[in-house]
């Protein structure tokens, strides 16, 4: 969480640095600031969105070619001007931003305390700038030297980027835990968290490892790390177009990536699924075939929507492959000493490549000896570089915060994995694997024509806009689809909604039925479609409403209920990348009609860095 950005160079930096925050808004929004370097350290700050900082003084912000700047997600106090990044050390000589969590801060604010520090806000922040500038006043050192003793007595993770009053020309970051990138200019260079503040100026990049230190000028970038030894940069090409960040006539980031997917899902599939010589390449599984083949049990770990599309992946590779899966929360998983080791594979699920609690999860289960296999959207983000192999989902920068079509591009690749090992171990026939694959090859087509139904998934949205609380239901495949909706629906429009597995209702959730509560359910033609159609008769008879997403054709359920949403039928294997499509309009429009920001749902951030 916090985005971070950083330029130093020959033109204005206010200007890039403020674009480059609003690009990262979606990293946490609730205050922002930039110091820029002047005739000394100017810094303005303050609570709400990065564009209230458009305020500041015209003659500052139009001369200063270095700066940095910083857009929160409140930790360590409230959402306030004080608490806002940048932060200065007591003298006025250091200031920086800050990404990520000091977990001794505590302690080391006492030792400070003791010393006569004072401080102007609850952060950690603010402690690590003054314990950096201690260890330089005690020492008589540079910055660079007192920020690598710092560092090493820190706990937690961070990204910083420091300026020093005296040095106009010169930042120095340092990452663990957070991501860094460093866009390369001629004669400038730019500092973010992600490559979308960058994208525009420069496609050369450097992304910066854990225990690295990065002193940049306008012409130069060392990197040393934490025993000041030099790093040779490895600079590498982006592979991401400026359109692909922008919203394209949309009013929303999360309508435009809802309406991508037929796009993502086929860029998912590109040279992968090749559908006249019916063969399906993913070169990060074929090159670790046997250890999948002959894997005692694969472990899934994730969060949030990845955490959903790893119970669907759960049922895909246990039907496929006859191989025990177990999917857990990174969370717990990484907290509770799991019994993991060699012969397992560990699958880490995640959109930024990023989330604290995953990329722990993965350095515990790689220690212990398991094989990391890595299904990531952000290439080149941590989590990919620490696997030991893995697939990108292709599904293109996603902004919006609620995730959308990562997860369906989630769910091709781990349906693609469960396809092609189940045929290696001969647990998938040949002609399930045709059928599979010819499957596979209509879904973009499938999910455009979701998608051309949604001014009737408007229609619905306004009959429960006002809706207090929502159950959503379904079984097997489409199980970890109603747990799916029912987060994006409270993500998005702040309504109580809660995903079962239907038959489970009656252990429970059935006592909440009455004529005010709205029950979705998932229902698409599949092997528990019997099941289902009396699970909704239990909720009519109860006078609930009921909205289901049904298969084209379904007489039946569109006959009971209150509202339905159609999509094409599928075969219940990859059903979830069509019948999860209506539940994502269905949130969005709810969002909108009860006039909620979309993009930038209160308290969340789209990349969770901090545990
Ligand atoms: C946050 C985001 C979710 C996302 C989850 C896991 O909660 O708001 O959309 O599913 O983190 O993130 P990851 O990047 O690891 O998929």
């Amino acid at each position: 969480m916090c985005g971070i950005v950083a330029y130093i160079g020959k033109q204005p930096a206010f200007p890039v640095i403020l674009k480059g925050l609003k690009r990262l808004e979606y990293r946490g929004y609730d205050s922002s600031g930039i110091a820029l370097f002047g005739d000394m350290v100017n810094t303005f700050k303050k609570k709400g969105r990065v564009a209230e900082l458009e305020a500041w003084d015209e003659e500052i912000i139009s001369t200063a070619t270095v700066g940095i700047g910083h857009t929160r997600w409140a930790t360590h106090g409230e959402p306030s001007d004080a608490n806002a990044h940048p932060h200065s050390s007591n003298s006025g000589r250091l200031t920086l931003v800050h990404n990520g969590i000091i977990e001794n801060y505590a302690s080391l604010k006492q030792e400070l305390v003791q010393k006569g520090y004072t401080f102007k806000s609850e952060t950690d922040t603010e402690v690590l700038v003054n314990f950096i500038e201690d260890i330089q006043i005690n020492n008589n050192s540079s910055l660079e030297e007192a920020m690598r003793i710092a560092l090493k007595r820190v706990v937690g993770a961070y990204v910083i980027i420091v300026m020093e009053e005296g040095f106009p020309n010169r930042l120095i970051a340092a990452r663990k835990g957070s991501p860094l990138v460093i866009g390369v200019g001629e004669g400038e260079h730019f500092l973010a968290s992600d490559a979308s503040p960058i994208i525009e100026y420069t496609k050369k990049v450097i992304y910066v490892n854990d225990y690295e230190l990065a002193i940049i000028t306008p012409d130069e970038i060392i990197l040393k790390n934490l025993g000041n030894e030099t790093i040779t940069p490895y600079i590498q090409q982006l592979d991401m177009e400026l359109a692909q960040i922008e919203k394209g006539g949309f009013d929303h980031f999360m309508l435009k990536e809802i309406f991508d997917q037929p796009g993502s899902l086929t860029d998912c599939l590109r040279g992968r699924l090749d559908m006249e010589n019916l063969t399906l390449t993913l070169a990060g599984v074929e090159e670790h075939m046997s250890v999948f083949s002959q894997a005692k049990r694969i472990i899934i770990v994730a969060c949030g929507t990845s955490w959903h599309a790893g119970l669907v992946a759960e049922y895909m590779i246990e039907t496929l492959c006859r191989i025990p899966v177990e999917v857990e929360y990174a969370s717990e998983f990484r907290y509770r000493n799991p019994v993991v080791g060699e012969g397992d594979v560990l699958i880490a699920i995640s959109q930024s490549g990023e989330t604290a609690d995953t990329l722990v999860a993965i350095e515990k289960a790689k220690e212990a000896g398991a094989f990391i296999f890595g299904v990531v959207n952000a290439v080149g983000s941590s989590i990919a570089r620490l696997s030991h192999s893995g697939a990108y989902t292709h599904a293109g920068p996603e902004i919006g915060v609620a995730s959308t079509k990562a997860f369906t591009a989630q769910l091709t690749v781990l349906a693609m994995m469960a396809i092609k090992i189940g045929r290696e171990k001969k647990t998938v026939t040949e002609s399930e694997y045709n059928r599979y694959l010819a499957e596979l090859a209509l879904i973009p087509e499938k999910v455009k024509a979701v998608l051309e139904t949604h001014e009737s998934i408007k229609e619905v949205a306004k009959h429960y806009a006002d809706a207090r609380d929502f159950l959503f239901l379904g079984r097997g495949y489409n199980f970890p689809v109603a747990l799916e909706g029912a987060l994006k629906l409270k993500e998005i429009s702040y309504i109580h909604a809660e995903g079962y597995p239907a038959a489970e209702m009656k252990h429970g959730p059935i006592a909440l039925v009455d004529e005010n509560l709205p029950v979705l359910f998932i229902a698409t033609k599949d092997a528990y479609y019997e099941k289902i159609v009396s699970n909704i008769q239990e909720i009519k008879a109860r006078k609930g409403m009921v909205i289901a997403v049904i298969s084209e054709g379904d007489t039946l359920i569109r006959g009971m209920a209150d509202h339905v949403m159609v999509v094409p039928e599928v075969d219940e294997l990859l059903a979830p990348l069509v019948s999860v499509i209506p539940t994502q309009i269905l949130s969005y429009y709810i969002g909108v009609l009860r006039g909620l920001d979309v993009d930038k749902p209160r308290n969340l951030a789209k990349s969770v860095t901090v545990e």
